[in-house]
């Protein structure tokens, strides 16, 4: 624990931190970008609004010559970074994290591995984690962990800092029984879980399965959303699970996408791919849960069945790297590759491809351009806890126009009703949603789209965060509450703050 009247009040603890090292500038000095996916997406907002600590790898391993480990502050956060050898980026991170439990709660759509070694890093890696969340924290601060690389963290904390008001939340799907039972250590897990007082899921859904999950490996009976556990003290703690569907900075989307600078954008892109009467978008981490092989098959069915014509349409696929190596993230990018190549070659002409592939990551900015562009936005995951992009399209369209396709599979389909739903394994039916999208007139389109932003504007992620700690600690979500509803979570000020 820090000395008395030192620490932060607020920790928040994530496997990433907000930025990923990416090299050293001429001076020596450290260069970071933003690191990728969804969870910080949604969180960098928040602690940007708070003053508290945000603990975290910095993405590259801690033995490496260039590696940082003093905390520091970016863009208005105060940054703690935990290090990881090169054995426990392995074993850890590309092995427990995302060969085993990554595939294993999204419905293992590829087969997870179960490694003895993985697991023991897992063990010795969260209790890393913990041990640093734990000097930084003051005393009865509110510590919030994120995500399935540290679901050991909460009961861990709570053995050394039985103090603390401990959050944790999954963006990921929780899976069901019959498929979580797979797991060796199924039981450790759930115990990990349940030192926290409260655990938040994307879906009823998801808490429910976790629930499931008790009363089946554990024997814990579940009560209006809670189970009962022993206490240190020899009593008993509830802990709660219960749903709070996370969710964007959705004025910042609309604010930056109603800028001058990305309207111009946006125009220029248009007239850079030739100005064609449709522009389908995909944007994805290039992932096997996020449906983009099926998408294109679908797009090249129509293109093949002429419901689509290749001189008037044209598919951007923007694919992040990620995770690139771990084997099932090579192969998938080597199938997708393909699968492009392919289309273009039978659809494309000199000087136009129909199917336009980046392999890349953009700025803030580009985003926003390219969503504006977007006259039908394609989100086609086989399974996805929410899935921002869906609600950053939504709240890029200021003008109401452009339409939206959303797999059913995504937590995000069920906030957002008046998107086209599909079950991106029937092709079929993708194919007639696409076609719909396609011909939609643009009184459907404002329809659907004002009904689309009034629930991502209502339902924000500064509003998940209140939600998620006024449910934790009232006293703390109380305060989320109020910097939000003076003016949103943009501005920066003095941060890295004690007690
Ligand atoms: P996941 O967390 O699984 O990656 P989400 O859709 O929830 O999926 O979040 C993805 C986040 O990453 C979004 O904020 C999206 O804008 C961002 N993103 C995805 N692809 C890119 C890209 N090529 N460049 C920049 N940001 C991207
Ligand atoms: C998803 C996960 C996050 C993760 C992100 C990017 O959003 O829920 O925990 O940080 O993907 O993946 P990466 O492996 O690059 O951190």
């Amino acid at each position: 624990m820090p000395a008395e009247g030192e620490g932060y009040d607020v920790v928040v603890v994530a496997n990433r931190l907000a930025v990923d090292r990416d090299g050293t500038d001429k001076d020596g000095h450290p260069r970071w970008k933003r690191s990728p996916g969804g969870l910080v997406t949604a969180l960098e907002p928040v602690m940007q609004s708070q003053e508290g600590a945000w603990v975290g790898w910095p993405g590259s391993p801690g033995d490496a010559e260039d590696a940082v480990s003093e905390p520091f502050d970016w863009g208005g956060m105060h940054l703690v970074p935990v290090s990881l050898s090169a054995e426990e980026v392995q074993g850890f991170y590309e092995g427990f994290s995302n060969g085993t439990l990554w595939p294993l709660y999204h419905d293992v759509i590829v087969a997870p591995e179960y490694h003895r070694q993985w697991w023991e890093d897992y063990v010795a890696v969260n209790e890393r984690f913990a041990a640093a969340a734990a000097e930084v924290a003051a005393e009865g601060a509110v510590v919030w962990v994120q995500d399935y690389q540290l679901q050991l963290v909460p009961a861990m904390l709570r053995a050394a800092r039985p103090d603390l008001s401990i959050g944790f939340f999954n963006h990921i799907p929780f899976p069901p029984y019959e498929i979580f039972a797979q797991l060796p250590w199924r039981r450790q897990v759930l115990e990990g879980l349940l030192g926290a007082d409260l655990l938040g899921f994307q879906r009823p859904g998801d808490a429910q399965n976790f629930l499931r999950a008790c009363r089946r490996s554990l024997q814990l009976v579940p009560r209006q959303q809670a189970v009962e556990v022993p206490a240190a003290d020899g009593g008993r703690r509830r802990v709660t699970a219960r749903a709070f569907p996370i969710s964007i900075d959705a004025a910042a989307m609309d604010e930056l996408a109603r800028s001058p600078e990305v309207r111009e954008r946006a125009r220029q892109i248009r007239a850079d791919l030739g100005d064609p009467d449709t522009v389908v978008l995909g944007v994805d981490r290039l992932d096997y849960t996020k449906g983009i092989g099926h998408r294109i098959k679908a797009f090249a069915e129509l293109l093949d069945d002429g419901l689509l014509r290749a001189d008037e349409t044209i598919l951007v696929q923007v694919a992040t790297p990620s995770r690139e190596r771990v084997e099932q993230y090579r192969l998938l990018r080597e199938d997708i590759e393909l699968q492009v190549g392919r289309v273009n070659g039978a659809h494309g002409t000199l000087g136009h491809q129909v199917v336009q592939y980046l392999h890349h990551s953009y700025g803030r900015e580009e985003m926003a351009a390219l969503f504006q562009v977007a006259d039908v936005m394609l989100v086609t995951s086989l399974r996805d806890g929410m899935n921002l992009v869906a609600k950053e399209y939504v709240a890029a369209r200021h003008d109401e126009r452009g339409a939206l396709v959303l797999s059913e599979f995504t937590g995000a389909a069920d906030e957002l009703g008046q998107a086209l739903h599909v079950n991106p394994h029937d092709i079929d039916g993708l194919k007639s949603a696409v076609v719909q999208a396609v011909v939609m007139g643009p009184r459907e389109q404002r329809r659907r789209m004002r009904s689309l932003r009034r629930r991502v504007f209502e339902h924000d992620v500064q509003r998940w965060a209140r939600d998620f700690l006024a449910a934790l600690r009232p006293d703390v979500g109380a305060d989320v509450g109020a910097e939000a509803v003076e003016g949103g979570a943009s501005g920066s000020g003095e941060h890295g703050s004690r007690s």
